[in-house]
């Protein structure tokens, strides 16, 4: 390959565009370890140059939080290499000029004073495209689009998220999480964890930071009737938005008991939504004591087989602004979801339990086409993470 100089106004030296397709190459390679956690937010890796050397690297590393310009940006400043040998902010996406959970990256490089900045791709979505480097240009900053860091493979969860039928009919990212045996069971023997716990201390508390990462949690009346769960996120320190607790309840059999209604001290507990089958309750007397226990009712259509229709459910979590959900469920609910393909991404802990009750997943497991899938460890768990149905 040819080496091509860039030439900048003002920089120390001139850019080579063959070391900055291989920086953004790298970037987006780092940042792709971040992909379960930022999903379905797209994986991005930034890095500042002074004098042709990266003296700071930042990456989107937690949806909903900081994207990676201004990580790259506040570890620049860090580094202590003085703003005036800054020569480019190299980022491998397109910088979003739009409010979302965090303020537009383009504010965050035009207040940082950098001159220039070089862009490994263009955002997919259409309402978006190109809006990120006008901006920046209309205020005088130098932006090259070098197209070297193809979502398709640093981020094809995001390609999926901007597919069109996709916004056409939207539907928030379902992330299935659930425990199993090493026989797949997602309930244990009765001598095993109280009849109910399958994973140890660590995965549960991963999956207590998983939850404070999500708009709502759903579970289904199985669960609420066998495990009685709260659902809560704790410690709720630093949790000013407590995800939604949704419950799949076709005929409104949730106890007005619930601890779902009880959260304990320093737990975070976000609103309950009962869903039900519209008209499922004649009298509507049920409806009325799940709102006096504290719970917002709902009705919706069912399906052929007289459960709700996981179109309709999608489509009205949707509604509730609900972008990144976790199914918390048990078997039943979760092979429907899974079954329907609504599924964007899995993360199941299995637990060094022989044995169990009840429908196991495990052969469902086997026979799925799961995409950049990681397999780690956690304490005594094995923990599979993976996308479904991204490419
Ligand atoms: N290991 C884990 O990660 C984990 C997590 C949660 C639960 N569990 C275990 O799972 C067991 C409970 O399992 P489960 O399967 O009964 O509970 P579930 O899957 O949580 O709930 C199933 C219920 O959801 C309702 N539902 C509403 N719409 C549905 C739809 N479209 N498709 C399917 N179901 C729909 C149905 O109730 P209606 O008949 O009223 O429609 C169905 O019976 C317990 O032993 C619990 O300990 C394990």
């Amino acid at each position: 390959m040819l080496r091509k100089e860039l030439h900048v106004a003002g920089l120390t030296q001139p850019l080579d565009a063959q070391s900055l397709g291989a920086l953004l190459a790298e970037l987006g390679v780092e940042a792709r370890a971040h992909r379960f956690e930022v999903a379905p937010n797209p994986c991005v890796g930034a890095a500042v140059l002074a004098a042709g050397e990266v003296v700071a690297r930042g990456y989107h590393r937690v949806w909903g939080q900081e994207h990676a310009e201004v990580d790259a940006l506040r570890a620049a400043r860090e580094s202590g290499v003085p703003l005036e040998r800054w020569d480019a902010l190299v980022v491998t996406l397109e910088p979003c000029s739009s409010q979302g959970k965090t303020p537009p990256c383009t504010e965050a490089i035009l207040a940082a004073g950098i001159g220039c900045v070089v862009v490994g791709s263009f955002d997919p979505d259409p309402r978006h495209r190109g809006k990120g480097i006008e901006q920046l240009r209309a205020a005088g900053l130098e932006v090259i689009v070098l197209e070297a860091s193809p979502l398709e493979n640093t981020s094809p969860q995001f390609l999926s998220w901007n597919d069109f039928e996709r916004r056409r009919r939207p539907r928030p990212w379902i992330i299935a999480k659930w425990a199993q045996t090493l026989t797949g069971q997602l309930t244990p023997p009765k001598s095993v964890g109280e009849g109910r716990w399958i994973s140890g201390s660590g995965s549960q508390a991963e999956v207590g930071l998983l939850r404070s990462r999500v708009d709502a949690i759903v579970t289904g009346i199985g669960t609420v009737l066998s495990d009685d769960p709260r659902l809560t996120v704790r410690p709720s320190a630093g949790i000013t938005a407590p995800p939604a607790r949704v419950v799949l309840d076709t005929a409104l059999r949730t106890p007005t008991d619930a601890r779902l209604f009880h959260a304990e001290p320093g737990e975070a507990a976000g609103p309950v939504h009962v869903v039900s089958l519209t008209g499922a309750d004649f009298s509507g007397s049920r409806a009325l004591a799940l709102t006096e226990a504290g719970a917002q009712v709902h009705g919706l259509r069912g399906d052929d087989v007289h459960h709700l229709n996981l179109r309709e459910v999608t489509a009205w979590l949707w509604r509730q602004g609900f972008r990144r959900v976790l199914l918390e469920a048990g078997p039943t609910l979760l092979a429907s979801f899974l079954d329907a393909g609504f599924v964007d991404q899995v993360r199941v802990y299995t637990g060094p339990v022989p044995g169990g009750r009840g429908e196991s997943l495990g052969s469902w497991l086997v026979a799925s086409a799961l995409e950049e899938r990681l397999d780690r460890e956690c304490g005594e768990d094995q923990v599979l993470e993976a996308f479904l149905h991204v490419r």
